[in-house]
């Protein structure tokens, strides 16, 4: 195999020996000392291109949004840490800061209430839409392509003005969305949006509020699932991040790009992991609770089995989110007074792991799936609706970097290349001497 050296010079410059040909590379260093060597200009100087499968060591843009440091352990919103967020903010303010990029005066903080209070319905012409669906369609399926059906609704501009008030329209109507389809599913007739509920508790309202009695919303689960959407509202290059970029890369319209990033969450290795879990975790109670089978199904390479809600790409650490999100369940359990025995079995099953050789040596961890879908059962969302709530919440981040992608000069239409591995040139052969 033909190799190529990298050095590192100081901090500005790299070399890149590879096949006789030395090329300088500038190095670019962020705000927290990452530093990236820029190899866009390889493949013109030296006709060889980088490969980095899943792209586990490739920066596909510099952004202001948000930092992880995954040896630490460490998770900011605009140089904000989780910790802060979901101690002292709400949902709404951090939309507002991924958005905007600081966090709101009280009066812009108002005007944004306002602005997504009042673009919370829905076109009524779009209530037909969820008529024609199967009542088994996956919600992320029918989320996915009721987004991009906002896009007939309120068609794209260039203008400023009109990109901000899409902006609104989608981070309004999502939960309405998520509501109806839901409402639609199990057969009910559909809530509208309360102006005088909050963000969160007007969900609540929309999903489980009944024609006959007024829907008490908890005040505990209200700020449980205020907390939720704080931690999943941005990761930064993620799969669906970058989808949502990628798409947006061509110049499709918000509503296009966040709709395809909502497909991409929607895979088991990405937000579909939090319903995963609770699906494993069932498994394992059915199946008497044998949790050392499970443990060693995840270690056997020849069985797909996987611990779901362990392992990440970038955090070889805890995961600052789940320990949040564990000591809120535990927390908004006790205090609703609520058993759920799959809680036991996930502690369980996280301290067996945490010792086991294989995962320690991997440096698995729990991640933030593996314990939202305990909240969102305290909650009475249906399993198939954990990731629709990921989504919920990883809204304002999807738009914080579509739009930071939309106004960065560098921007390019993203086009990987590949090596390509397959036949060489072969002659065609008529299908009668085939
Ligand atoms: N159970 C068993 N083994 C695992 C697991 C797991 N959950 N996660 C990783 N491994 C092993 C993997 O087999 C590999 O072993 P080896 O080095 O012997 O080949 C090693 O650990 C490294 O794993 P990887 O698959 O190369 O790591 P990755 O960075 O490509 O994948 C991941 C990250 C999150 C997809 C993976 O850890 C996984 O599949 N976890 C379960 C699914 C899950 O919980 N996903 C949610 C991620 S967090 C929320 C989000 O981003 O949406």
């Amino acid at each position: 195999m033909a190799m190529a050296k990298l050095t590192i010079d100081g901090t500005d410059s790299a070399t890149l020996t590879t096949d006789g040909h030395e090329v300088d590379l500038p190095v670019i260093t962020g705000s927290e000392g990452e530093v990236g060597v820029n190899i866009s200009k390889v493949r013109a100087q030296t006709g060889t291109i980088t490969l980095d499968v899943g792209f586990g060591n490739t920066g596909s843009c510099q952004s202001d949004i948000t930092f992880i440091d995954g040896e630490q352990g460490i998770l900011r919103y605009r140089g904000y840490s989780i910790e802060d967020l979901c101690e002292h903010s709400s949902f709404i303010e951090v939309s507002y800061l991924l958005i905007h990029g600081n966090l709101p005066t009280a009066k812009e903080l108002q005007q944004f209430e306002y602005d997504l209070k009042h673009h919370s319905l829905l076109h009524e012409d779009m209530k037909k839409f969820f008529e024609n669906y199967p009542r088994k369609a996956h919600p992320m399926s029918v989320l996915s392509s009721m987004v991009t059906t906002l896009s007939t609704f309120y068609p794209e501009s260039t203008e400023a003005d009109q990109i901000d008030l899409n902006i609104i329209r989608l981070m309004a109507k999502l939960d309405t969305l998520t509501a109806f389809s839901y409402r639609k599913s199990v057969g009910q007739p559909y809530v509208y949006p309360q102006n005088h509920l909050s963000f969160t508790a007007n969900f609540l309202n929309m999903m489980f509020a009944l024609p006959t009695e007024p829907y008490q919303v908890s005040p505990t689960l209200e700020r449980a699932m205020d907390l939720l959407l704080i931690l999943h509202a941005d990761h930064e290059q993620n799969c669906s991040t970058s989808t949502v970029r990628m798409v947006g890369s061509s110049g499709a319209n918000l509503f296009a790009s966040i709709s395809s990033g909502i497909s991409a969450l929607s895979g088991p290795l990405h937000g579909g992991a939090n319903q995963a879990v609770i699906n494993m975790l069932q498994m394992i109670v059915d199946d008497g609770g044998d949790y050392e089978k499970y443990m060693a199904k995840a270690k056997d390479k020849s069985d797909p089995f996987r611990l779901m809600g362990f392992g990440h790409r970038v955090y070889k650490n805890f995961d600052p989110r789940a320990r949040i999100i564990k000591k809120a369940a535990d927390d908004v359990l006790d205090e609703l007074g609520i058993e759920d025995p799959l809680l036991d079995v996930a502690k369980h099953l996280e301290r067996i792991a945490l010792e086991d050789e294989y995962f320690v040596a991997r440096r698995l961890y729990p991640n933030v799936d593996f314990y939202s879908g305990i909240l969102y059962r305290a909650m009475g969302i249906p399993t198939n609706m954990f990731t629709v709530m990921f989504a919920m919440g990883r809204l304002p981040g999807w738009i914080a970097q579509w739009k930071e992608m939309r106004s960065d000069p560098a921007t390019k239409i993203f086009r990987p290349r590949q090596i390509y591995t397959g036949p060489t040139y072969r002659a065609y052969t008529p299908i009668e001497n085939r």
